[in-house]
This record gives C-alpha cells, sequence and structure tokens, in this order.
C-alpha cells in the first residue's frame, strides 16, 4: 500500500522532509512615523500597530534589531497636506527626517520607503487630480521627485505603491540622474483595488475623499493582467516586483514567481486584523494561523513577504 503517513510519525521525520520553510530575514516591517512629539498612538484596527513621532522611534527600532528581521518598510503621515502632496519632497518632510534618525542609529537596518502621494494629498489619491480625475503623466514627474529626496535622506530601497503607469521607468531615470544607480526599486506591481486595505487607511490617515482607486488599482478578478504588470515593470527596471494583497492573491504570487526577479508580497493590514480579530475573542490559535499563512505565502512562491505580524512571528519562527 502507498503509505504517505510514513515520513508524518514524528516531528524530526516531519521537519526532514518540510518543503517550505519561513526566514525571519525574508520579513519586512510597515511602520507608521506621524509629525508631533510625544506620540505613540494606537491604530484601533490593526491592535499592536502604533503610530509614532520621531523622538519616540527608538523603542520601536530596538525591538526591530533585536526581531533579527531584515528591515521596514516606512509610510509618513505630514501634518501639512494640499492638492499636490508638497510634503512628500520636502528634505525636511516627516519621512525624510524619520529616515535619517533611523539610519543614524542603525545604519544596517534596511530602510525601504513607501513612495504614493495619497498620504501627502489634501483629497487623498495617490496621484495629481483634476475635474474628480486622476492624472497619471503630470504625477510622474512629483513621484520622482520624492523618491529622490527619499534616497538622498538615506533610505535604502524605493518602493512606489501608486499604481501610475510608466512610474517605475520614471523614478528610475531620476533615480540616475541625481546619483542614485545603486538604490533598488521594488516595485508594487500588481497592486489589486482592495477592501483589505480598510485598516491601513486609518493608520495612514490615507482614505481618498472622494471616489475610490478602481482607475489606478487593479480589478481584483484580473490574474493575466498582473502578470502583464509585472513584466512592464521589470521592462522598466524594477529590481524586486510585488503582488498585493497577498492571502486572497496566492495565484498570483504563484503565476508571478515564474520571473527571474526576486518576488515580494504583501500581508496587507485587513489580512493582518482579521486574524487579531479573531484571536482577540479566542477563536483561533494565532500564532498557528500566521506561520501557516506565512508558510502558504512562501510555498506560493514569495521571497520577501512584508507584514505586520513580523515582529511577533520572527519570535514564534524561533521557538519552532
Ligand atoms: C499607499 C499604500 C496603501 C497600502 C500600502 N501603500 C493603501 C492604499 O493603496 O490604499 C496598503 C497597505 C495595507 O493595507 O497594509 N498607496
Ligand atoms: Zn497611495
Amino acid at each position: 500500500m502507498k503509505r504517505l503517513r510514513r515520513l508524518r510519525a514524528n516531528k524530526t521525520l516531519r521537519n526532514l522532509v518540510r518543503e517550505t520553510r519561513v526566514d525571519k530575514k525574508e520579513l519586512i516591517y510597515p511602520i507608521f512615523v506621524i509629525e508631533g512629539e510625544n506620540i505613540k498612538n494606537p491604530v484601533p484596527s490593526m491592535p499592536g500597530i502604533f503610530q509614532y513621532s520621531v523622538d519616540r522611534l527608538a523603542e520601536l527600532l530596538e525591538e526591530i534589531h533585536n526581531s533579527g528581521i531584515s528591515g521596514l518598510l516606512i509610510f509618513g503621515i505630514p501634518k501639512h497636506k494640499d492638492e499636490l502632496a508638497t510634503s512628500a519632497y520636502d528634505d525636511n518632510g516627516i519621512t525624510q527626517r524619520a529616515i535619517k534618525f533611523i539610519k543614524e542609529k542603525y545604519p544596517e537596518m534596511l530602510v525601504i520607503a513607501d513612495v504614493c502621494l495619497c498620504e501627502y494629498t489634501s483629497h487623498g489619491h495617490c496621484g495629481v487630480v483634476k475635474d474628480d480625475l486622476i492624472l497619471n503623466d503630470e504625477t510622474l514627474p512629483l513621484l520622482s521627485k520624492m523618491s529622490v529626496s527619499l534616497a538622498k535622506a538615506g533610505a535604502d530601497m524605493i518602493a512606489p505603491s501608486d499604481m501610475m503607469d510608466g512610474r517605475v521607468a520614471a523614478i528610475r531615470k531620476s533615480l540616475d540622474e541625481n546619483g542614485f544607480v545603486n538604490t533598488p526599486i521594488m516595485a508594487y506591481s500588481a497592486k489589486f483595488a482592495s477592501g483589505y486595505y480598510g485598516p491601513f487607511r486609518d493608520a495612514a490617515e490615507s482614505a481618498p475623499c472622494f471616489g475610490d482607486r478602481r482607475t489606478y488599482q487593479m480589478d481584483s478578478a484580473n490574474g493575466r493582467e498582473a502578470l502583464r504588470e509585472i513584466e512592464s515593470d521589470i521592462e522598466e527596471g524594477a529590481d524586486i516586483v510585488m503582488v498585493k494583497p497577498a492571502l486572497a492573491y496566492l495565484d498570483v504570487v504563484k503565476e508571478a514567481s515564474q520571473y527571474n526577479i526576486p518576488l515580494a508580497a504583501y500581508n496587507v493590514s485587513g489580512e493582518y486584523s482579521m486574524v487579531k480579530a479573531a484571536a482577540q475573542n479566542g477563536w483561533i490559535d494565532e500564532k498557528r494561523i500566521v506561520l501557516e499563512n506565512l508558510t502558504a505565502i512562501k510555498r506560493a512562491g514569495a521571497d520577501i513577504i512584508i507584514t505586520y505580524h513580523a515582529l511577533e512571528a520572527a519570535k514564534w519562527l524561533e521557538e519552532e
């Protein structure tokens, strides 16, 4: 008889034949930095996640450093928002100041800077708005300026999440012209218009004040189009491509892993909050579910996982 159970008989055997392992070095932790002083604001829809002012960041950085994960993805929340997102490319803006602070304290910590205008615009859209339309080509120079400003502040990697067409090429060109030829671009290539971003918009204070993001983020029904997005970002010079969200899009992650380029998956805010809520109710075993989810993302083909569970997961992986 075929006995597949033979290799499941005990932990040693199971470990021996385990096909997929998550390494904490593959994890990236998103952080939210807000203008102001002495702030550590809990995000109600994301238990365990806080907005920090720069003067309170040290405790979080220490935790990230001790966890052994590779680094962080930074989102800044400015006081001043306007039509053209000027705080986004202000060399003294909140994100730039936070990056400088982090790199001074922890030069070896990987700091990835999210590039998008929605946290910085008064209307909350990811691009320049005119007559309720989100303009593509007019947005590209602003994203480029923002990228150069963040690289100047010390960002190790630039991660455009806006979904404008042609932004990877535009950003690459500006980075190169400004001497940042060695700053990699991690492109949010297949970023779907998703209900799973709800809690993030509380955390980053970036909900659009009219309409939605469906004219630039992808339709959640489209797997093949995701591959075209990925192909064009690779052509435009992306160093790493990303699928986002992760869990409801593992088929896309799997297909994207065929390209010979590092692949990231973003385990987004809503995916995190659902696990937290169920765990708080005692309905699921949080550690078990988180490790199962991260393993599934890895098994589907992701090389890098961006997750709000990163710090806890790093501890749990150690215990395993
Ligand atoms: C900004 C951005 C968003 C996320 C990452 N970058 C929100 C959005 O597009 O609405 C979502 C991250 C998450 O939900 O955890 N464009
Ligand atoms: Zn945005």
